[in-house]
């Protein structure tokens, strides 16, 4: 299950992507259904998918103006990595090397290639190896800020 969301700035990507990944049997949760949301906040948003993330341990596709406000709040929340990708590469090796759990999108951006990046981030699977020790050491960070422990201490 994919779950998407978007600010205001979004909703007419968010509805194509939807869309697109209806077509191809893909179940989706959209947390942000709300026909006017001209009102709303990227944090709010950012934390709403990314509950819903970590509560059906699944991928997330977050939407705001740029893609770079949702991503930086979306990675405020423990158990998020969230990329902002702009192309298939990005998309591919976030997927492959940082194990991203949520994509975050620009609605402001060009967006002929959107559906690409999509594809390319639903269908790359996490390479694991030392992929994962680097993984777990974005996590630790997390962990020692949380218990006020200097993380550079065991590097
Ligand atoms: C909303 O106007 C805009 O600031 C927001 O969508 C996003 O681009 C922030 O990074």
């Amino acid at each position: 299950m994919i779950v998407i969301g978007s600010d205001h700035t979004g909703i007419e990507l968010k509805k194509k992507i939807i869309e697109h990944l209806k077509l191809n049997n893909i179940q989706v949760k959209d947390v942000t259904n709300f026909d006017d949301q001209s009102g709303d906040d990227y944090p709010d948003i950012a934390y709403i998918i990314c509950k819903n993330v970590l509560k059906e341990d699944a991928m997330g596709i977050a939407i705001c103006g740029t893609g770079i406000g949702i991503s930086i709040a979306c990675n405020k929340m423990h158990g998020i990595r969230a990329a902002v990708c702009t192309d298939k590469y990005m998309a591919q090796m976030t997927r492959q090397d940082n194990n991203a759990n949520v994509l975050c999108l620009g609605s402001r951006l060009e967006n002929t290639k959107v559906i690409e990046i999509v594809d390319e981030y639903l269908n790359t699977e996490f390479a694991g190896g030392r992929h994962q020790r680097r993984v777990d050491k974005i996590h630790r960070i997390e962990q020692c800020q949380k218990d006020g422990v200097e993380y550079g201490d065991s590097i």
